[in-house]
Formats: C-alpha cells, sequence, structure tokens
C-alpha cells in the first residue's frame, strides 16, 4: 500500500529580486495564472500536509515562468515545504524559450534562462541523482518504483525522450524483479493520445512525446502500467494496452485541481481534489472558470478563422462566444458534448467539438485495475 499526491505545471512567477521585473498579465492566449503561482502552490502545500499518511509527492514538470533562476530558487524553496519526500521532473517551460515559443516581451531580459542540462544538479534533493543523466529512478516506498523523465525538447514544446535515456530506462526497468512492486513513471507531456489526433494535428501535436512509440515499446516490455504526466492543463486519464496515462491539471490554471493516489495491490484509487479559494481570490473557481472561458473565446476565434473553417472575423468571434464553456468543460475532465449544428451554424464545426467528449476511463474519480 502506498499513499501518495500529484501536482502539476505550478508555473512559479516571481518578480525578479534583483531588478523587480514581473511578467505582465494578461498573458494573450494564455489562462495560466502567473501572478498568483505562489499564493496557489501553497495553498496545495498547506492541503496535501494535512492529508494523513502521504508517504510522498510527485510534480510533473512545468515548475517555472520560463526557466528564470530566481523561479527555480523560489519553486524549490516551496517544494521543501511539503512534509513528506517531493520527486519532480521539468517541463517545457524550464528551459530557454526561443521567440517561437515565447515573445520576447514576456521574457525577463535579464536572466540567462536554465537549460534542462543544468536542472539535475539544482533538483538533486527531488529525486535527481546523477548530474549526467535527464532521468531518475528511486524506491520511495516497499511497493514502487518510481522513474522520472526529462521529456523537453530544446527549443520546442513538444516532447522527446533521447536515446541515451531510453537505453538508461532500459537498464533501470531490466533490474525491477519484484513483481510485487509497481513501476510508476513521471514525465511532463503525454505519451497516449488525450485529444482527438492528438499526434498529428498541429494544433496539439505539442502536447505529445515525439518518440512515444519508442518510449512505449520499454514501458510496455517491462509490463509498466502507470505513466504520470501534466503539460495539457487538463484532467484526463486514457489507456492503451493496458498502460495508463495520467494527466492532471496545473496548479496555476482552471480547475486547480490535483490528485491523491492509493495503490493497493493489484488497484490504484485515484482522487481528485480541487483548490477552492485562496486569499486574494476568495471565490477561484468562479473567478478562474470565467477567465478561462473569456481567454479561450480569443483563441477559438483566432483558429476558427483559419482552415479548415475560415470563418469571417465576426462570425468566428460569435461562434466562439457560443464555445465559451468548451474548454474549461475539457479541463475539467468527463466532458459531454452535444452542441447542435444549428447553434454553431456548421455540423463539421458541431462534429469536431462534439468529438472531445471524453472515453472511459473516467478522468477524476476512479479505481483504475493495473
Ligand atoms: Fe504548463
Ligand atoms: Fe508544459
Amino acid at each position: 500500500m502506498a499513499k501518495f499526491a500529484l501536482i502539476s505545471d505550478p508555473h512559479i512567477t516571481v518578480p525578479n529580486p534583483e531588478t523587480g521585473w514581473m511578467l505582465r498579465e494578461p498573458v494573450p492566449n494564455e489562462p495560466t495564472m502567473y501572478a498568483h503561482s505562489v499564493e496557489l502552490l501553497e495553498q496545495a502545500i498547506a492541503e496535501i500536509n494535512a492529508i494523513p499518511e502521504i508517504d510522498f509527492v510527485v510534480c510533473a514538470g512545468d515548475l517555472t515562468k520560463d526557466s528564470e533562476p530566481y523561479n527555480h530558487d523560489c519553486v524549490r524553496e516551496l517544494l521543501s515545504r511539503f512534509r513528506a519526500p517531493v520527486f519532480c521532473v521539468p517541463g517545457n517551460h524550464d528551459q530557454p524559450r526561443p521567440p517561437q515559443l515565447r515573445p520576447p516581451e514576456l521574457l525577463d531580459p535579464s536572466v540567462r534562462p536554465l537549460r534542462t542540462e543544468e536542472l539535475p544538479w539544482l533538483y538533486r534533493d527531488f529525486g535527481f541523482q546523477q548530474g549526467d543523466i535527464l532521468a531518475f529512478s528511486c524506491d520511495p516506498t516497499p511497493d514502487v518504483h518510481l522513474v522520472g523523465l526529462c521529456s523537453a525538447k530544446p527549443n520546442d514544446d513538444r516532447g522527446y525522450i533521447p536515446p541515451q535515456t531510453l537505453a538508461w530506462l532500459e537498464h533501470d526497468l531490466s533490474h525491477q524483479r519484484d513483481p510485487e512492486r509497481h513501476t510508476i513513471v513521471l514525465l511532463h507531456h503525454s505519451i497516449v493520445e488525450h485529444v482527438p489526433n492528438e499526434r498529428i494535428d498541429p494544433t496539439f501535436s505539442w502536447f505529445h512525446v515525439e518518440n512515444s512509440d519508442a518510449l512505449k515499446s520499454v514501458l510496455q516490455r517491462h509490463r509498466v502500467k502507470i505513466t504520470l504526466s501534466g503539460h495539457l492543463h487538463i484532467q484526463d486519464i486514457k489507456q492503451e494496452a493496458g498502460l495508463y496515462n495520467i494527466v492532471t491539471a496545473s496548479l496555476a490554471g482552471y480547475p486547480h485541481a490535483y490528485r491523491v493516489f492509493s495503490l493497493e495491490g493489484n488497484e490504484l484509487h485515484v482522487e481528485s481534489r480541487r483548490l477552492e479559494s485562496i486569499p486574494s481570490i476568495p471565490n477561484l473557481q468562479e473567478y478562474s472558470r470565467a477567465y478561462t472561458s473569456e481567454t479561450f473565446v480569443q483563441i477559438i476565434a483566432q483558429s476558427l478563422q483559419k482552415p479548415p473553417f475560415e470563418l469571417s472575423e465576426t462570425q468566428a468571434l460569435e461562434t466562439a462566444k457560443r464555445l465559451r464553456d468548451w474548454w474549461p468543460t475539457i479541463a475539467e475532465g468527463d466532458e459531454r458534448f452535444s452542441y447542435a449544428a444549428e447553434e454553431l451554424g456548421s455540423a463539421a464545426l458541431a462534429a469536431y467539438v462534439n468529438s472531445f467528449t471524453d472515453s472511459d476511463p473516467p478522468d477524476n474519480d476512479c479505481v483504475l485495475v493495473l
């Protein structure tokens, strides 16, 4: 029996301690609440520390806004406040962000962002043991073998597992001989599709590990059943050939969810909880859903003007307003959609948005048989 908590994508953002530089919000086309990120993680720490018998805590990446050294200092200090041991991996935001990924006005001009290769030594209290390999493994309880993999690809938002990491993983898993011990793999990007055509649709392919087939063949060869990731900022669980990929939302964005797992024999009990309130935003859920809806009206309006729908600017904005609840509902998990063609002015668009209706297993509270 093991009990552990998962948080993801805290995106810690504080003012530069030397210059005072701070990201200006709102960030166009991005609902992440960077300015409240410290308060949100502090709330999660307080809640998880109050849960009895948590053996360990894992964090699935995007620890910082854009890998600023002072944000890494802050997140390490915050993670050290958990009562239980913490294990984390970096995400695509924990590396330098070139202009095609991040407009320069959103980046602190006076810092050199840390590269993924520099992070293992920095996070040596949070799982990493060797500075020269972008992965770690440990046994936090007698029945869990935990593996952390860095999946961020340099100069890209997509995921990638380098050949040397795959070779390390093969070697690590080949030494796991105890049938009573479950391996849990933690990484930032997804390895099973969570939205339609995730691997090939350019809108979503940056969610995914580019060489996920190579990674999955190693995991399946060694009968790994549980993988945990973040990055999509949604609650979603999918299964492929007995391999579960459990995606957890960002603490810094709606629905501000985290998970509590109990591993009991061959069952993984999944419980999802949400941050309901922080001191500066007492009605966090209501405020954040509205903020996310408004941001996505703009995102959807822009994409509806492009192929395949190519609506006029006015039509696109009108239609996007009717879809204001669509992405926040996806983020909550267990989503069901039945938009009518007449409502959206297009049968093809209605079919597309309805195709995001969730399939089994449930996304929030469930028991997964391993
Ligand atoms: Fe993120
Ligand atoms: Fe990410």
